[in-house]
């Protein structure tokens, strides 16, 4: 089997409006709200570790200290809760290893594509992963593995680029980015070609990308000469495009499940789907939940 180079740096764009959810993400960034009592980017950079990588990337804008200062030590908090005999283990799993975190400024949010190409430097020569933290990737309940270790692991088998994906109703696709698949193999589908926010009519596809990628750097090069795609913004979909035919590309569907958390009913879907599964609040959130539905 041909060794493949590590997936061992991951960029995290976060430095979006994140508009949809207004007024709330006037001060705080998007990536903080939290689903029950993690903000979002902490699932993704969860993620990513169980996934082997190392090096966390985040492209971030004005607004956004509060996720580099949520992977830092709180001491004052730190200190208060030993004193308080109370349990740490709340805090310890957000801490980084110092060095491990580097962000990054996109000083306008001209894109996910623009937001990709400012992580230029750090990624250097070396194939990487993007994650986008609002799509909420949630193993399954019976010890499933995450979405990236997913990917990981198809990775080291094919090379080459790969993009998670899940089927939507063709009426939604609208909305995303969507393959033109070719042969497929169990979770894997070869990619013929994308599309960013098709019109129905022209959608290859009911199959959208879902916020987890494994790309070549040779990415960067394509993006450095992009032009404004859908939406007036640089697009990352578009550049990918390009890039099939010079190198594999796939899809890998994962095996798991996924909240759109960049919408509001997303989100509250998220939060009532992992609230009724904890352990701790399950039985309660359940019965709230059925009154509610009752009146
Ligand atoms: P979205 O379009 O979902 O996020 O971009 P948004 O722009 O923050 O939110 P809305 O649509 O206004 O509510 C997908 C991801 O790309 C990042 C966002 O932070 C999000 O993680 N992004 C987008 C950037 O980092 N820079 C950009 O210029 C655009």
């Amino acid at each position: 089997m041909t060794t493949r180079k590590p997936i061992r740096k991951a960029v995290f764009p976060v430095a979006g409006l994140g508009t949809r959810f207004l007024p709330a993400t006037k001060a705080i960034p998007k990536e903080m709200l939290p689903v029950i009592d993690r903000p979002l980017i902490q699932y993704a950079v969860d993620e990513a570790r169980e996934a082997g990588i190392e090096q966390l990337i985040f492209v971030t804008g004005r607004g956004k200290t509060a996720i580099v200062e949520h992977f830092d030590i709180a001491y004052e908090l730190e200190a208060t809760m030993n004193e308080r005999g109370k349990d740490m283990g709340v805090l310890d799993p957000t801490r980084a290893t110092p060095g491990d975190i580097i962000t990054v400024r996109q000083q306008v949010p001209l894109g996910l594509g623009h937001a990709i190409w400012c992580a230029r430097a750090i990624v250097g020569e070396e194939p990487f992963a993007i994650f986008l933290p609002d799509e909420l990737m949630i193993a399954r309940k019976d010890g499933g593995t995450g979405c990236m270790r997913q990917m990981v692991d198809a990775y080291q088998r094919l090379g080459g680029n790969l993009v998670s994906v899940l089927e939507v109703p063709h009426d939604e696709v609208s909305s995303y980015g969507v393959i033109d698949p070719g042969a497929g193999d169990g979770a894997i589908t070869e990619i013929r070609g994308l599309v960013e926010k098709p019109r129905l009519d022209e959608a290859p596809s009911n199959k959208i990308i879902s916020g987890r990628y494994i790309l070549q750097p040779e990415v960067m090069r394509v993006l450095e000469a992009q032009e404004q795609g859908a939406g007036g913004e640089i697009q990352l979909t578009d550049a990918m495009a390009r890039m099939i035919g010079t190198q594999p590309f796939h899809a890998v569907t994962f095996d798991g499940r996924r909240f759109d958390c960049g919408s509001k009913t997303g989100f509250v879907e998220a939060t009532l789907a992992l609230a009724l599964e904890r352990e701790d609040m399950g039985a309660e959130v359940r019965r709230i939940a059925q009154r509610l539905l009752a009146q």
